[in-house]
């Protein structure tokens, strides 16, 4: 393994307040890594101190092989970065903000122009590129920072939740990008959207206050994660009959109606014929087992109660 990432013990504390809290972690190059969490998990910070915008209290970070702490102006050498927030230059014309990028990263204009007409061209905004970033919408603008963090092809790009506030089709435009950014550059993102992580990503982690709770491949979260087995079922008649018989099973965890379908939850998917025996002389119109999506997962790891 060739890790384009790797962090080692990385501390972030502000007061007495533990934003991250000894992170290890290794991104092999040329893949695509997720980090999923809820608010304030330590995501953004994170990847400021990968960035090079933030030091971390204790630890380090290497990018490529160069670290944070020490060699700051080598990894923003071979960095893209979309932050969370957009940060364009607002008295700069879209080209010319991606111009003063691309000269930051001294490309001759021979070789700019070329790649911005491409980038503009990508993220539809060929037609706007003549008008500032205060005339367009938060999506258009986002995919402008997106195009901005591609001009000077970086090796590794960090993405701070690049499609929050875009469009079903901008998305997927996105999504595509990155999707054709495989293996020639390595890509880690941060996102709240689960199918995004489940689309584009290799490698996944979950993460809350500061630690990392799971990681593996979408698929590898799903089965490791799916202790509880979910069945729906659906009754031709005297259901409530037999919602009774069910909520009264010892190896039943949770019963919920939805319309007129059950969602039960064992305790265990080798209960499912003790609880059809309970049912036997039930006619049953539909009995399903609903696999668990990336969403059950996160939610089951990080809890259902709303963050601050
Ligand atoms: N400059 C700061 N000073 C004090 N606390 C901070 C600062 N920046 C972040 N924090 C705290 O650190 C924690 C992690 O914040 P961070 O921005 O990394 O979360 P996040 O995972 O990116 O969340 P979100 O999904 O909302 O973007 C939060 O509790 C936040 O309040
Ligand atoms: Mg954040």
């Amino acid at each position: 393994m060739h890790p384009a990432i790797r962090l080692h013990e990385i501390t972030k504390t502000y007061g007495d307040f533990t934003a991250v809290n000894s992170f290890n972690l290794e991104v092999e190059r040329g893949t695509v890594f997720g980090l999923l969490g809820p608010n304030g998990a330590g995501k953004t910070t994170l990847i400021k101190i990968l960035t090079t915008l933030m030091r971390p209290t204790s630890g380090d970070a290497f990018v490529e092989n160069y670290s944070v702490t020490t060699a700051g102006k080598n990894v923003r050498s071979v960095i893209g970065v979309v932050p969370q927030e957009n940060n364009l230059d607002r008295y700069l014309t879209a080209r010319e903000n991606l111009i003063l990028h691309a000269r930051l990263h001294g490309m001759p204009s021979s070789e700019y122009n070329r790649r911005i007409d491409e980038l503009l061209e990508m993220t539809g905004l060929s037609g706007r590129q003549k008008d500032f970033p205060d005339t367009f919408s938060g999506g258009m603008q986002r995919r402008l920072i997106v195009a901005r963090a591609l001009v000077h092809e970086p090796r590794v790009l960090f993405l701070d939740e690049p499609t929050t506030g875009l469009d079903p089709q901008s998305r997927r435009g996105v999504w595509d990008y990155i999707r054709g950014l495989r293996k020639t550059m390595t890509v880690f993102l941060t996102t709240h959207y689960m199918d995004e992580a489940d689309m584009l990503c290799d490698r996944i982690m979950i993460m809350d206050h500061g630690v990392s709770l799971a990681d593996g491949t979408a698929a590898q979260l799903k089965e490791a994660f799916s202790r509880a087995h979910v069945y729906e079922v659906e009754f031709r008649e005297n259901s409530e009959q037999y919602e009774k018989v069910i909520r009264a099973l010892p190896f039943v965890r949770n019963v919920e109606k939805i319309e007129e379908t059950y969602r039960i939850t064992l305790e265990s998917e080798r209960y499912i014929k003790q609880m059809m025996d309970a049912l036997s002389g039930a006619e049953i119109r539909k009995i399903c087992l609903k696999e668990p999506t990336l969403e059950d997962v996160f939610i089951s790891l990080t809890g259902e109660k709303i963050r601050e």
